[in-house]
């Protein structure tokens, strides 16, 4: 049921009669890609942060990079997704309404909403993502799947999740999958947890996807494959900077650098200065110093254990309710619910 007392901010758009897009228009000032990039590159110790890895080129290269033999992550889950959908619909069978954070093109979604489907004729689903490649997505599985009605929200997690708990009101199921949840820094996936956590009403529930601390050179292989795909997708930064910015950047003089921290259980990927340089970007009217082998730091992907998922569990006040994974324990797919 579509709550009518919309807040003034969002713009709907119906696409067709089982499509509606809803474009917010939040007031809130967010920093934009240049002035990120100047606080990151004239830090003490150079960062750049890895939301913006995802131009259409780096959206390209990070597909790609799903389909290597190295990169285990995203095959692992769309393999669970595939034996055990109909197992978390079961879990879920009271739910019509099915939300995703940073649906993408929206592949292994597919399994599940086949399978929350299988109970429910009227299924309606809200992916939520910034890019609108989900308008595409969205058209296609209308045609595809009868019955379906998507209202896409195209924003930020919080704000997209907060646009859900006005517009909707009946029990939903909320999954943010890909180990995207590894991308936050720990603090701030607790954190992020226990705020979708407060948009949820009681018997509300999360399925989120984490990828689990494992051995070490399977870790270092999926981030460092042969072909040099993630090396492309990591130095697509700096091409990103030399377009959109009006940079300088040499890719030859940098180079990819990913590794396992053990004691930070994260993977982290840097791209290294390989001589002493000056880059310029006019963009931010700086000039950026490099020294021989000073790094560029570009992601970290955190790895968890099951006592790290409990944790977050507790601390969200959420219900770990069960786990679904693959047979070597690469990944696990955890429902939380709000009781
Ligand atoms: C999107 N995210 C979960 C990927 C990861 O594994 O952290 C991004 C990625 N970076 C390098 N390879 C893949």
């Amino acid at each position: 049921m579509i709550n009518t007392a919309l807040k003034p901010y969002n713009k709907k758009v119906d696409v067709n009669n089982s499509f509606s897009v809803y474009y917010l228009d939040n007031k809130e000032v967010k920093s934009t890609f240049a002035e990120d990039v100047k606080k990151g590159l004239t830090a003490e110790n150079k960062y750049l942060l890895p939301k913006y890895f995802y131009d259409n080129e780096g959206s390209l290269l990070f597909e790609k990079i799903c389909e290597t033999e190295e990169y285990y992550v995203t095959r692992t889950e769309a393999s669970i997704l595939k034996k055990y959908s109909i197992d978390i619909a079961k879990y879920n069978h009271n739910k019509h309404l099915l939300v995703e954070l940073g649906s993408g093109s929206s592949v292994k979604t597919r399994y599940i909403i086949d399978a929350l489907k299988e109970n429910s004729r009227n299924l309606h689903y809200v992916p939520i993502d910034v890019s609108d490649i989900m308008i595409s997505s969205s058209k296609q599985l209308v045609s595809k799947i009868k019955g379906l009605q998507i209202s896409g929200i195209i924003a930020e997690y919080e704000e997209g999740i907060e646009c859900v708990s006005h517009l909707f009101n009946e029990p939903k199921l909320i999954i943010f999958l890909g180990s995207s949840i590894g991308n936050f820094d720990l603090f701030h996936a607790e954190q992020f947890i226990r705020y979708i956590s407060t948009k949820m009403n009681y018997g509300d529930s999360l399925l989120v996807g984490f990828d689990m601390v494992k051995d070490i050179n399977v870790l270092n292989a999926a981030y460092n494959d042969k072909e040099g795909i993630t090396a492309a997708f990591n130095l697509n930064l700096l091409n990103r900077i030399n377009k959109e910015l009006d940079g300088n950047f040499n890719l030859d003089n940098f180079e990819h650098l990913s590794f396992f921290n053990t004691e930070k259980k994260r993977i982290e990927m840097h791209l290294v200065s390989k001589t002493d340089q000056c880059v310029s970007i006019n963009g931010i009217r700086e000039v950026i110093k490099f020294k021989k082998r000073e790094k560029i730091h570009t992601e970290n992907s955190h790895k968890f254990t099951p006592e790290m998922i409990a944790e977050i569990a507790a601390y969200s006040n959420l219900h770990y309710s069960k786990y679904w994974t693959d047979e070597k324990n690469y990944f696990n797919l955890c429902l939380f619910t709000k009781m």
